[in-house]
């Protein structure tokens, strides 16, 4: 098991506060990796670091910051640099994740609707987010070699079935849908995972994309029957259901996997 191992490694976590960013620290920690928690969400990121302190006994680093401000990663990166001396691992996990399904977006998220505004905004966070994060920790893992992982998505690889986020009684005009962005978010991910695994390949640093499934979330449980229906499998993903893929692309057991995608989707995309 050997291979698996983190230890010594850091890596940084975006999204850290977020319902599986909490569960890639976790991981990281567990392999005996150094995790470095980056989140905007300062209530949220104090409650996560309350809870993995009280359960591993040690401080662990976290940064309040807007992966979309340039300087504030830099900043941030430079901290993490003076205490390390070293960073070997990036997860660029952060993005604008809409609830469809749960909080019954309206019909802005509509293409016809779609704001400008949110468009920048999504793709703020889940693409020039990702790619500011790889400038800044990226060049940093270059200095010596290490792993980048890109949390994509089952809808990277395949468009959203419009008809899971169907509300009834509602007329097809006013139906909520799953939003352009995330589609090209996810898929702008593979891209940049595949450019920044040639761009760095000499200089050790190997990239690839994780596409997970949907996971369970207390979601509508007509809306789970639907998509559960799509997925060979049977059932959405439980919680802690992506850690040992995120270890295998982070650790010495994928040394020799590089832009390409490890897909964990109950089968979702075979079908
Ligand atoms: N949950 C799922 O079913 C699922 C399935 C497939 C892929 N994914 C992907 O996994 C990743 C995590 O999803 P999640 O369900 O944990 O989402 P989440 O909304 O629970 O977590 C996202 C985190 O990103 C943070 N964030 C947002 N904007 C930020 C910014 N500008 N700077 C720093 N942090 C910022 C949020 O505060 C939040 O804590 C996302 O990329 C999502 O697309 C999720």
């Amino acid at each position: 098991m050997k291979q698996f191992s983190l230890v010594n490694k850091v890596v940084v976590v975006t999204g850290a506060a977020g319902l599986l960013g909490r569960n890639h620290v976790q991981a990281i920690a567990d392999a005996g990796g150094i995790p470095v928690l980056i989140d905007i969400d300062a209530l949220n990121m104090k409650s996560v670091i309350e809870e993995f302190e009280s359960k591993f006994g040690i401080e662990f680093s976290h940064f309040v910051v807007d992966i979309t401000d340039e300087n504030q990663v830099k900043v941030c990166c430079e901290n993490i640099l003076q205490k390390y001396g070293h960073i070997d691992g990036l997860v660029n996990n952060a993005a604008n994740n809409p609830k469809i399904e749960t909080n019954g977006v309206n019909e802005q998220s509509r293409l016809e609707n779609f704001s400008i505004n949110s468009w920048q905004a999504d793709i703020s966070v889940g693409l020039t987010g990702a790619f500011i994060c790889t400038k800044y920790f990226g060049t940093a893992i270059a200095l010596q070699g290490g792993s980048i992982v890109n949390i994509s998505s089952d809808l990277g690889l395949i468009a959203p079935d419009q008809r899971l986020y169907e509300k009834h009684g509602l007329a097809p005009g006013n139906q909520p849908v799953k939003p352009v962005t995330y589609s090209v978010v996810k898929t702008g991910l593979i891209g940049l995972s595949r450019y920044t695994a040639t761009y760095w390949a000499k200089q050790g640093v190997r990239c690839n994309s994780l596409c997970p499934g949907g996971v369970e979330n207390s979601q509508d449980p007509s809306f789970v029957a639907k998509l559960t229906s799509l997925i060979p499998l049977g059932r959405m993903a439980r919680q802690n259901e992506y850690q040992g893929s995120l270890i295998f692309l982070l650790s010495d057991a994928s040394t020799y996997i590089t832009g390409t995608e490890l897909v964990a989707d109950g089968g979702r995309t075979a079908w």
